[in-house]
């Protein structure tokens, strides 16, 4: 079938057991939403999960537990091609060419690889780290992408990714579409509760500002109503003087659907408490079905390897002609059958 829609593409680490709300609402949930109007690719990125050490029992389970949930948040696959990234080999091999036209000084002056590798120490910072961006570009290129729905976070290596598509089509003939970044400004970084000012993250020091998808509602409830809040009483949307408060309201927001400002007014004359306690009560109703689908995926092990067989075959059908393409282009002998 030949599609008009514009492409997207996107990905997220099986790193954990559960998504947070920083990726939901950063990256997800525009993924649901842009599976009408565009031609969508999405996929669970386990050869990047392996840049860091991953126990295999884990992995797998977390990979099975990471599609079940973008089930459960509304991934339709008759919509929209959902697959696991390993289950196509033109990942790697579009990733190493990619690696021989990066330069060394580029690769390293990413932001995520240096936190990352600051964090690790040098003995534990692998060279797949390093390339992550560059496996990263050829997950985008691969699919022609329009648009990459993402964080703000990854906006560095969307910018990466233009960046060497315009140098291959410039070295080698128009061979790549050059992307770009799908960032919403409302939900572009969320932050954790504890610490307003670092962004909600798996990798965080502590737990308790991370609201995870499938954790106990009561358990999130209650980092709801424990989130540290700024001074002052009044409930305002200020990221500067507010982080804490403008955090929960983007929150509130971006969950039940009402703006921003609709919130501040319903709040007029109320305190901090009563946004935390209505936040916890709204998180918790909303959070309910997401985590009984995803339970039902779970449930059915059969049903989720079907979709995951479809879904790397709809994919390995574009990711095989943009692969043959690059290969002629760049002079390699056309390998016969
Ligand atoms: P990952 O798995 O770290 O995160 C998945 C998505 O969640 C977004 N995100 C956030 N958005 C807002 N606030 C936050 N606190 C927050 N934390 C995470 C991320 O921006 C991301 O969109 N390298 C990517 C995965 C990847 C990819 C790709 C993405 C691999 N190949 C191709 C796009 C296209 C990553 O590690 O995301």
């Amino acid at each position: 079938m030949v599609s008009h829609r514009p492409r997207v593409l996107s990905g997220i680490q099986p790193t954990s057991g559960s998504f947070h709300l920083g990726n939901y609402l950063g990256a997800v949930r525009q993924w649901v939403s842009l599976q009408d109007s565009h031609d969508a690719f999405y996929m669970v990125v386990d050869l990047h999960a392996i840049t860091v050490e991953q126990e295999p029992a884990t992995l797998r389970e977390n990979t099975r537990t990471s599609v079940a949930q973008l089930l459960g948040v509304g991934l339709d696959p008759e919509r929209c091609t959902l697959f696991v990234q390993s289950h196509v080999a033109e990942h790697a091999q579009l990733a190493w060419v990619m690696n021989c036209i990066t330069g060394f000084g580029e690769a390293s002056r990413m932001t995520q690889f240096k936190d990352k590798s600051a964090k690790q120490g040098a003995d534990r910072t692998t060279v797949g780290l390093f390339t992550y961006p560059v496996l990263q570009v050829a997950d985008i290129l691969l699919y022609q992408a329009d648009q990459v729905p993402v964080g703000e976070d990854q906006r560095q290596h969307v910018e990466l990714t233009r960046d060497l598509a315009e140098r291959f089509n410039h070295r080698y003939g128009q061979t790549f579409t050059v992307p770009n970044p799908y960032i919403l400004k409302e939900t572009a970084k969320i932050f954790d509760l504890q610490d307003p000012t670092a962004k909600m993250s798996k990798s965080a020091s502590s737990p308790k500002g991370i609201v995870n998808l499938l954790d106990e509602a009561k358990v999130s409830a209650k980092k709801f109503k424990s989130a540290v809040t700024d001074t002052g009483t009044v409930v305002s949307f200020d990221e500067k003087e507010k982080p804490g408060v403008s955090n929960l309201l983007s929150i509130y927001s971006a969950i039940s659907g009402r703006t921003v400002a609709e919130l501040v007014e319903h709040f007029d004359g109320k305190m901090y408490g009563a946004l935390k306690t209505e936040l916890a009560e709204f998180f918790t109703e909303w959070v309910a079905p997401i985590q009984e689908r995803t339970r039902t995926y779970l449930d059915d092990p059969a049903q989720l390897d079907a979709i995951l067989a479809q879904g790397a075959e709809k994919a390995r059908a574009v990711a095989e002609q943009t692969l043959t393409t690059t290969y002629d282009r760049i002079g390699f002998l056309p390998a016969k059958r």
